[in-house]
């Protein structure tokens, strides 16, 4: 999201809504990664980004076969460097989720296959903010002008790290909030920082929680629920049309509330069924004919 303007994340907003279009009148997918093979490499766990990028190359057409870290011969000892290679060697385009940040930048220096980038450490994960951005160009009328507020462990999250990059590209003002210890030490430009969700509420249009990542060190402290959950009655402080999203997995009980969670004001299944065809969009242009 880093590396797109305004427009190329226009196109890509555009194309994932035509896809929408096109599955919800029933159509057979428009578009063509026929013939060529998708391989989706996971080395870190995913059920919602595996599942939706192996559903949408195959409703491009493409075949798709699928690398599991934990029975595959890395635990022979194998380099990375060989198994991506491995892998590239039956396949036309890459997907790839790792712990290492800007792992697929090498990847596509070792293979000259197109890479997508499905997570990689705590840098982006820049399909689920286009799956975000298409679940909010869908919720609302504009985008430009709507307040975005992130919570929670922003420090270890990629998709903070990616919604900062496009967020305000599209005319969104965007606040991190958490405790310090969970914010980065400076925010990019027009990015503001706070530690008081109760005084953003009520003029917040999207409140987007996080997970703490305890996987990656992080501890939420014994005040976190009290200062950080999004509980029912912080829900009901929300102005009227205030939508709430988290892009799974959540930890009920931690950042958001059952009532929150499974409340009319939630989104997190729409962000789930939109990763569809927003991946559909990525890879189309990525590595389609007609992208
Ligand atoms: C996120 C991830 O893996 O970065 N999940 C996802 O892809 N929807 C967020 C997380 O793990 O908390």
């Amino acid at each position: 999201m880093r590396d797109l303007g305004r427009s190329e994340i226009k196109e890509l907003t555009d194309s994932s809504l035509g896809h929408i279009a096109s599955i919800e009148a029933g159509s057979a997918p428009g578009s063509d990664l026929t013939g060529s093979v998708a391989a989706l490499m996971f080395f870190e766990p995913s059920t919602r980004t595996q599942l939706s990028f192996d559903l949408a190359a195959q409703r491009l057409g493409a075949q798709v076969i699928s690398f599991n870290e934990a029975t595959s011969s890395t635990a022979k000892g194998e380099t990375l460097r060989d198994t991506v290679l491995t892998v590239a060697a039956m396949a036309d385009v890459l997907v790839i989720r790792h712990s290492e940040e800007y792992l697929p930048h090498r990847v596509l220096e070792w293979t000259g296959r197109p890479v997508i980038n499905a997570g990689d450490g705590t840098n982006e994960h820049p399909t689920q903010a286009l799956a975000d951005l298409v679940t909010l160009t869908r919720h609302f009328d504009r985008l430009d002008g709507l307040k975005a507020a992130i919570v929670g462990d922003i420090r270890h999250s990629r998709v903070a790290g990616s919604l900062v990059q496009c967020l305000p590209k599209v005319g969104m003002s965007v606040t991190l909030v958490g405790p310090a210890e969970m914010l980065p030490g400076e925010a990019a430009p027009g990015v503001a920082l706070s530690s008081d969700l109760d005084s953003l509420l009520e003029e917040t249009d999207v409140v987007y929680l996080l997970r703490v990542q305890a996987e990656r060190g992080a501890r939420a402290g014994d005040d976190y629920v009290e200062r950080f959950q999004l509980s029912d009655r912080r829900a009901q402080v929300m102005k009227p049309g205030a939508v709430v999203m988290h892009p799974g997995p959540m930890n009920r009980g931690v950042e958001i509330d059952d009532d929150v969670a499974d409340g009319p004001r939630s989104l997190a299944l729409k962000q789930v069924a939109n990763g569809v065809p927003a991946r559909m969009a990525v890879l189309e242009a990525i590595a389609g004919t007609s992208g």
